[in-house]
């Protein structure tokens, strides 16, 4: 990862990246506007965030939440370019899968694999939604920063613990919700927005427009329990050596040093 895509990642936050208009959650017009952002902006303003990074400074080289994955079926919520897939691939998974709302980034990622001699089943659809994927399949499903894109939490958890086979792991990454509240300001971090707000809202970025909305942990935690997750760790915690390894003094990795600003949760189906 490239310092410039450090410094972007996690930018949805606290009004760092311009102003957040409230609106109503109608979940065909979120479908359609986030669609639309990733189908012709992609991830060029944001930056890809992809294994083995789960965000700026948390790894799976240090955090081994994988472990081997050599034999085992995989599939990927969000999957964007495709190359969380590649790392998956590359370690001798033995079938790779992936969901994602944009037409473009399927394609990017189906050219992305293709070019490395990987395949995989990819299907676009919105996470939410019924799409043929196959139920008490998956040794693994995992998201890397697309969870949180969700108009429906509880229904994707759910829809989640059935694709995999019982004992299966989920395992997940997205920004962390302090760091939505917190934004770092001529030297200090202010305090910007109610930590209990789960408001849907929209925002522009560069040239396009994405909604959303900023779920407490504990709707996450309580969300996991409800589909039937037990959670086995979480990773709050900035890995200080991945700042020192990149000599990286932005603003966002001061304020990742002093607050979590990526939370990784790894769950299993009971
Ligand atoms: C920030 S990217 C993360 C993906 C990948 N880790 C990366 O960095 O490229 C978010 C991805 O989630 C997808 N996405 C957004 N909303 C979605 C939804 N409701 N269902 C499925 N995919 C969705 C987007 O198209 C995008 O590819």
């Amino acid at each position: 990862m490239d310092k410039n895509t450090v410094n972007k990642t996690n930018i949805i936050g606290a009004g760092e990246a311009g102003n957040a208009t409230s609106v109503d959650m109608d979940k065909n017009s979120v479908y359609k506007t986030n669609s639309y952002y990733w189908d012709t902006q992609g991830n060029d303003f944001l930056g890809a965030i992809v294994l083995p990074f789960y965000g700026a400074f948390v790894s799976e080289e240090k955090c081994q939440l994988f472990g081997d994955v050599s034999g085992k079926k995989m599939l990927e919520i969000g999957c964007g370019n495709g190359q969380s897939l590649q790392y998956l691939g590359e370690r001798k998974a033995s079938e790779l899968w992936a969901v994602d709302i944009s037409e473009k980034q399927i394609d990017k990622a189906k050219q992305h694999l293709k070019e490395r001699g990987l395949s995989a089943n990819l299907i676009c659809s919105p996470m939410e939604e019924e799409c043929g994927l196959p139920v008490d399949y998956f040794d693994f499903v995992y998201s890397i920063y697309a969870i949180g894109w969700t108009t429906d939490l509880e229904g994707t958890f759910s829809r989640i613990a059935s694709y995999l086979k019982k004992d299966g792991v989920f395992i997940f990454s997205w920004s962390h919700p302090i760091h939505k509240c917190v934004a770092a300001e001529h030297n200090r971090l202010v305090f910007k927005k109610c930590y209990f707000d789960e408001s849907w809202y929209s925002v522009s970025l560069d040239k396009g427009k994405l909604t959303l909305s900023d779920r407490k942990l504990s709707t996450y935690v309580n969300a996991l329990a409800k589909a039937g997750f037990i959670i086995e760790q979480m990773i709050e915690e900035t890995d200080d050596e991945l700042i020192q390894s990149r000599d990286d003094n932005s603003d966002f990795a001061k304020k990742a040093k002093m607050l979590p600003v990526t939370f990784v949760v790894k769950a299993r189906k009971l």
